[in-house]
């Protein structure tokens, strides 16, 4: 996908992925940093402990708490802060990381684009409460969402994120529980389904996906898990994670570029690479 994007953009950059051991994550950045990287994408489990290593933290990663994007920018003699993917900055004298989170505003995208969503005033009911739960519920508040349902097999987590989102969010009404009517959108982020024999993420006896608008699952592997599949049937409106991929890739390579990033090219790229040339319905 980012390769894909980098070379409509006619740049002669490389996109590469590596395995890090978390205990090596602080002399990874360093070492991307001294070698004059443009920047990193991060994923579980360095997004948040990121947030102590780079050097400086851009508001989104502020907001979300967690780092999945790194700029390195440098710094000559009478020019400030720059991205080094931008001009002639690889001779610069100083280089520091800027870490940024792009996961929420790429929710937030793949539900307007692939689910016709308008977050503002809708009821949202939130399953999951780990890492991708928490930033799903939070920005669905910060979307001015009317109401937040929270559920997840452990509740105590999910009070937590309810209290966190009362104290930041007060216009939304936050709760841990099931709903007691119709919701306009339910988003999965727990990794039930990632299994062909895994339950639904809910208990089928206390809700219903008749009651349900759309639904969005995180996990796009398999290409349309049994909530999808069930969400379908009942006639609800469904996308899987694989746009929220797209996205949160599309804006890192807009923060390194500072350009608007091909998405449709790096879809094309993306789709083929994960589903092969059988694509999804
Ligand atoms: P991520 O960073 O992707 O959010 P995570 O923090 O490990 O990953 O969160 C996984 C989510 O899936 C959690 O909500 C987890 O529930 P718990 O908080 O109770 O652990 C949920 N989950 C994982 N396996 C589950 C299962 N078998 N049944 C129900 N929920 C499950």
């Amino acid at each position: 996908m980012q390769n894909a994007g980098i070379t409509a953009l006619g740049l002669d950059w490389k996109y590469l992925a590596f395995d890090v051991h978390p205990d090596e994550l602080r002399s990874a950045i360093e070492g991307a940093k001294a070698m004059r990287y443009i920047g990193l994408n991060l994923t579980v489990p360095h997004k948040l402990l990121a947030m102590e290593m780079v050097d400086d933290l851009d508001e989104s990663a502020r907001e979300w708490g967690a780092v999945n994007t790194i700029r390195f920018e440098g710094r000559s003699e009478g020019v400030d802060w720059q991205p080094l993917g931008g001009l002639a900055m690889s001779g610069a004298a100083q280089v520091r990381s800027r870490g940024f989170n792009t996961d929420a505003e790429a929710l937030a995208c793949a539900l307007r684009e692939e689910l016709r969503c308008n977050l503002a005033g809708s009821t949202v009911l939130v399953l999951g409460a780990g890492g991708a739960g928490r930033v799903a519920a939070l920005k669905m508040a910060a979307e001015h969402a009317k109401e937040l349902i929270l559920i997840n097999r452990t509740t105590e987590k999910a009070i937590a994120i309810a209290d966190e989102i009362k104290r930041r969010f007060p216009n939304t009404a936050t709760r841990v529980g099931y709903p007691a009517g119709a919701v306009d959108l339910v988003i999965n982020a727990t990794s039930l389904g990632l299994r062909p024999n895994d339950s639904l993420p809910f208990e089928e006896s206390r809700f219903s996906l008749k009651n349900a608008r759309a639904v969005y699952d995180m996990i796009y592997r398999p290409s349309e898990s049994r909530l999808l599949e069930t969400a379908k049937a009942a006639g609800c409106r469904t996308a899987n994670g694989l746009g929220m991929l797209l996205y949160q890739g599309a804006k890192a390579l807009e923060i390194w570029t500072g350009k608007p990033a091909p998405v449709e090219v790096m879809k094309k790229a993306l789709e083929e690479n994960i589903y092969g040339s059988r694509k999804p319905q």
